[in-house]
This record gives structure tokens, C-alpha cells and sequence, in this order.
């Protein structure tokens, strides 16, 4: 082994110490664990490292946060398990796979929720909208802290380009681990294969998969364009990631550390969010040049048709859900005439 591996495994190794504290004799900071399941060049690192410079900084002499990307905790579901018990501090989840620990995030994974990204970022920026979701976890031993964008999921495929619901008709699609997911692909009339974000490369090469669906950033950070090369906006969902703490962590800082993790939080928010946009960008570029993805833009109102009716039995099945679903038409209303 070489040498930066050795030094990688010891790292590992100390930092999961249970303790938490740092290695070194006399070194009693505490480590703050943060896992996620992207790329190091991903926003949602870039955003997290620049929260660790800022605690660092801030709190150094208490506190060292470590970012761990690319799944090098577990997937997303067992990190998620990890900061519910507290083994880690904070996780990057989806929508999808906080819809299991608490049924209220299904509203979010709702297709065609948010009529266009304007009412998406006011509304998730609305704490009278996400504070009765966001805040009710923590019997479960978890809050979610922070919204990230995570822009707009359409299907892509190796060999079908998808035009209209029925081309997915008979094809094996990959949806993340949420009941929700497994609707809309029933209501679409393909048949949907949940699995982990991990698996889906090796599944999809292994012919496991006939397609999946994410955003953009899936086909080049993850390498799924390599084999998919057909990237179809049908739109059907504009989800955040969320930046998700274990709640005792949370409420053991003083006032004056958590002003300042506060604060962090916000940073996490505002470097992902600025970064995305150009992400995209260059992510669209490279599958479209390097990969030879094509890119398809369908009419997307016969998809919205067929997952309509997903928006009644979510609401019938959580009636509390009603005066958020209520305030995002609000949002989506005061965008309609931009
Ligand atoms: C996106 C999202 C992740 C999610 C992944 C998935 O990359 O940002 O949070 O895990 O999709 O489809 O599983």
C-alpha cells in the first residue's frame, strides 16, 4: 500500500474512534463527522467544506469537522442511521430517503410540485413551510438544518429515448429507496427498481437497469452517461438534498456555539447553492461532448398527467400536509405571471 492510503486508513481509523475526540494524547476536540454520498468535486462538498473552514476556524480548539464524500460511510440510508443514533454528526440526504423516517417529507418528493425553480427556491427558503417538516424529527433523533439544491430529476436511458410515459412502458427504471418513488413509476407504467445511488453504475452496466433518474450531475460525477445516451427533461421532480444533524448534537451546543453553527449552516446553504447552477452547466456539457448523451425535450404535460395522482393520495394519507401543500401553491401562483 502506499504511503497516502496508510495515512488514509489511520485517519479513518482515529476519526471513528468512539470517543469523538481527536487521536493525539491531550487533543480532547471533539470530531464532527459529516458524510455525504457525492464527488469531491460535487456542490454538495464544496459547500460542506467551506462550513469545516469556517468551524474550524471559529471553534477550532473544540471542535474539528471531517467531511467524508462518496459514500465512504455506508449509502445514504445507513448514514442517515448513523446521525440518528449519533455515531456521526450530520448526513446529506435526499427527500426520498428522509420520507422513511418521516412520512411528512413525501411531500417534497411530489411530481411536479413547484411550477418552476423561482417558486421552488422561495418556497423551500419559507420557514412556514419546511419548519413543520423540518423540525419534526426529532423524536427520531434528527433535523434537518439546511436545504441544498439538488435541481431538476428527468429519465435517462441506454438504449430508449423516452418521449412520451408509454416509452417507459415494460422498462426497468432505478428510483431511490421511497414509497413515493415506486408510485410514480407505478402511475407511469414502467417498473421501478429502488436501490442505493452506489448501485445503480454497476447495475445499469450490468444491464440490471434500463435506465434511472437524477439530475444532470449523475451522468458525469457518477459515470452513468458513460452507458446511458439518452437524457430525456421530462422535469418530473425538483427535490433538495438536506443537510440533516443529530438533534442532541444540536442541543449540547451552547448559545454561543450554535449561533455560530447557525451560521455555518447558512455557509453550506449559500456555496452549494452558488455553485450549482455552473455545475450543471458543465455537467450538461461534458455528457453532451465526451459522453454523446443526447439530450431529449419532450412535452412534459402528459407526464405531469400521469403522476397527477400522486398529489390526492399523498394528501389523502397525510391530511396535516394540506396548509403546506396550500402555502407552495401560494408560492408557485406569485410566479405564474413572471
Ligand atoms: C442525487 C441527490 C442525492 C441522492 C441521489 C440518488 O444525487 O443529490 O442526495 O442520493 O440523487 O438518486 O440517490
Amino acid at each position: 500500500r502506499t504511503f497516502l492510503s496508510l495515512m488514509g486508513a489511520a485517519a479513518l481509523t482515529s476519526s471513528m474512534m468512539l470517543t469523538g475526540c481527536g487521536a493525539g494524547s491531550g487533543d480532547d476536540r471533539k470530531i464532527v463527522r459529516i458524510g455525504h454520498v457525492q464527488s469531491q468535486t460535487h456542490p454538495d462538498h464544496l459547500g460542506l467544506e467551506a462550513f469545516a473552514n469556517y468551524i474550524n476556524e471559529k471553534l477550532g480548539d473544540k471542535y474539528r469537522v471531517e467531511v467524508y464524500p462518496s459514500e465512504l460511510l455506508g449509502s445514504q440510508t445507513e448514514m442517515v442511521q448513523l446521525t440518528q443514533t449519533g455515531a456521526i454528526d450530520f448526513v446529506v440526504a435526499s427527500t426520498a430517503i428522509m420520507e422513511t423516517f418521516s412520512a411528512k417529507y413525501q411531500i417534497f418528493n411530489l411530481p411536479y410540485l413547484f411550477s418552476s425553480v423561482e417558486a421552488y427556491h422561495e418556497a423551500m427558503d419559507d420557514p412556514e413551510v419546511t419548519d413543520p417538516i423540518f423540525k419534526t424529527t426529532s423524536k427520531a433523533g434528527l433535523e434537518t438544518v439546511a436545504w441544498l439544491d439538488a435541481g431538476t430529476r428527468n429519465f435517462y436511458t441506454i438504449k430508449t429515448p423516452i418521449n412520451q410515459p408509454s416509452d417507459l412502458k415494460g422498462l426497468k427504471i432505478r428510483v431511490q429507496q421511497s414509497p413515493t418513488n415506486v408510485e410514480m413509476m407505478r402511475l407511469l407504467g414502467g417498473t421501478a427498481t429502488p436501490m442505493g445511488f452506489g448501485d445503480v453504475y454497476t447495475a445499469l452496466q450490468a444491464g440490471i437497469l434500463d435506465g434511472a433518474e437524477n439530475n444532470e450531475l449523475a451522468l458525469t460525477d457518477n459515470g452513468h452517461g458513460d452507458i446511458c445516451k439518452y437524457y430525456s427533461y421530462d422535469m418530473h421532480q425538483m427535490v433538495p438534498d438536506l443537510l440533516v444533524a443529530n438533534y442532541a448534537f444540536l442541543n449540547e451546543l451552547s448559545d454561543e456555539e450554535r449561533a455560530i453553527f447557525e451560521e455555518g449552516f447558512q455557509i453550506v446553504k449559500h456555496t452549494e447553492q452558488d455553485a450549482w447552477e455552473d455545475a450543471v452547466a458543465e455537467a450538461k456539457d461534458k455528457a453532451e461532448n465526451e459522453q454523446h448523451v443526447n439530450f431529449i425535450y419532450p412535452d412534459t404535460a402528459p407526464f405531469q398527467e400521469a403522476m397527477a395522482p400522486l398529489h390526492d393520495s399523498v394528501l389523502a394519507a397525510n391530511p396535516e400536509l394540506q396548509p403546506i401543500y396550500d402555502l407552495i401553491q401560494q408560492h408557485n401562483a406569485a410566479h405564474t405571471a413572471d
